[in-house]
């Protein structure tokens, strides 16, 4: 299985753009068996996409071509025994708790960040989100 992590640049970020699409990535994500987690926030989206080859190369052929966002500049690419976000078809984050500040991000600080360094931020992230979802017994 293929896992994939790479950042951009929104373009004219606003909540009714990101909710539009949230609801694509969803639909196609379901259909295509890929899962994952977008984390968004005005000055960046860093989204991390896993699933069979095939269906995360044609993925991220379209994300090339979106004009919603800029720079899109791959991460890390790897191949990966499970998957980090089995039950979300496309988890949505706003970091609130990100390490870097807008002006790091500007430097270069999502970069320069070692691939260990972006796993964990999204291993925190799905950490948080089965905790929200398991019920307590
Ligand atoms: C930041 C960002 C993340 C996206 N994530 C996904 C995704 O996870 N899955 C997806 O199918 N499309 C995603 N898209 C949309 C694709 O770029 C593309 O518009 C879409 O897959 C085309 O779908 P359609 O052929 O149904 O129109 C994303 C776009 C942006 C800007």
């Amino acid at each position: 299985m293929k896992q994939l992590i790479y950042c951009s640049n929104p373009f004219g970020f606003d909540r009714a753009m990101l909710a539009g699409i949230l609801v694509g990535a969803r639909r196609n994500n379901a259909r295509d068996d890929v899962t994952g987690a977008l984390i968004c926030r005005h000055d960046l989206y860093l989204q991390l996409i896993e699933g069979a080859a095939p269906a995360i190369d044609a993925l991220y052929a379209r994300i090339l071509r979106d004009d919603r966002h800029s720079s899109v500049r791959l991460l890390l690419s790897d191949n990966v025994e499970t998957r980090m976000f089995p039950e979300w078809s496309m988890l949505d984050d706003e970091m609130p708790s990100m390490a870097w500040s807008p002006a790091e991000v500007q430097a270069g600080a999502v970069e320069a960040a070692p691939a260990s360094a972006l796993r964990e931020i999204f291993e925190r992230i799905a950490t948080i989100a089965r905790e929200r979802t398991t019920p307590v017994v």
